[in-house]
């Protein structure tokens, strides 16, 4: 127990995005901090968000976000980057545990990898318009050229992909996999990505946490020398430093516990999908709403 704030070292962290895309970040943070307990929520009832109003977007991170600290989660994360662009600075001023969001974490790991000061972003509508990115790279160095690209449809091949595999995300997120190397999709993302390539970038934002599942057809597009940048490690690594300064991180001996909600009908997809995205057996998944 934390005597400054109360918050117990055993509580769970809270993890939400509007479905399956957070997952990768819940996976990374799970892989990075082994003892700690998660509650994810998958808000795949209103999915996707990136086509909806900021304001709209805002309103869904204060009721997840909300339900979860209800549930005595010690901090959470947006593993969304439509949501953090959207409801960050929000949730931070609401909530009584910390909050932290992916777009920062992304936008620091773009700035520290690029030599050429050339970076690229794609992710939804909305956080393109919104322009987190390009204000997160530009605060940390302002000598960065940043271009954005909204890329919709990836959400959806994403999403297609994920219902086409089988087996263990690894097996058709590889180079090797045809899942999502395919004429259609190919032509779709070079649609979307020449434009960039041609900006000269050397690294390349995946700005949506859909996006880390299409890294085979995002990079036989854009080539081997553009890097392609996600933010779920370097999100793990924010929560486990801000667990440690909080004085909260999970014993060493503590097992963990992984809880699962959607706000979905099809609570069996979401077990399916999300057990190959999270890289372990989710045994149970519950269905919520919030409306
Ligand atoms: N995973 C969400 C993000 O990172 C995008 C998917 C959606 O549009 O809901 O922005």
């Amino acid at each position: 127990m934390n005597s400054q704030n109360n918050i117990s070292s055993c509580a769970p962290i809270g993890i939400f995005d509007s479905g399956f895309g957070g997952m990768t970040v819940a996976r990374a943070i799970a892989k990075a901090l082994p003892h700690e307990s998660i509650i994810y929520v998958g808000d795949s009832a209103r999915c996707p968000y990136g086509p909806r109003k900021l304001s709209e977007v805002d309103g869904f991170v204060q009721q997840i976000g909300g339900w979860l600290v209800d549930q005595g989660v010690k901090m959470l994360v947006i593993a969304c980057n439509t949501a953090t662009a959207a409801g960050l600075v929000h949730a931070q001023q609401t909530f009584p545990v910390p909050v932290i969001g992916v777009v920062e974490p992304g936008a620091r790991a773009a700035a520290q990898t690029t030599k050429n000061k050339r970076v690229g972003v794609i992710a939804t509508k909305a956080t393109v318009e919104s322009n987190a990115y390009t204000d997160a790279i530009r605060h940390i160095d302002a000598g960065i050229t940043v271009f954005s690209t909204a890329t919709p449809r990836f959400v959806e091949i994403a999403e297609q992909g994920i219902r086409m595999a089988e087996g263990p995300i690894e097996d058709y997120t590889s180079l090797a996999s045809k899942v999502y190397v395919r004429p259609a999709f190919q032509e779709i993302a070079r649609e979307y990505l020449e434009p960039l390539r041609r900006c000269d970038i050397d690294t390349l934002v995946l700005g949506c946490t859909h996006f880390p599942l299409l890294k085979a057809l995002i990079g036989s597009v854009v080539g081997r020398d553009v890097t392609l940048i996600s933010s779920a490690a370097e999100a793990a690594k924010d929560v486990a430093e801000i667990l440690t300064r909080q004085g909260t991180l999970a014993a060493d001996d503590q097992l963990p516990t992984y809880e699962f909600f959607t706000t979905g009908e099809n609570t069996e997809e979401f077990k399916s999908f999300g057990s190959r995205a999270f890289r372990q057996p989710i045994e149970h998944v519950t269905s919520i709403s919030f409306d």
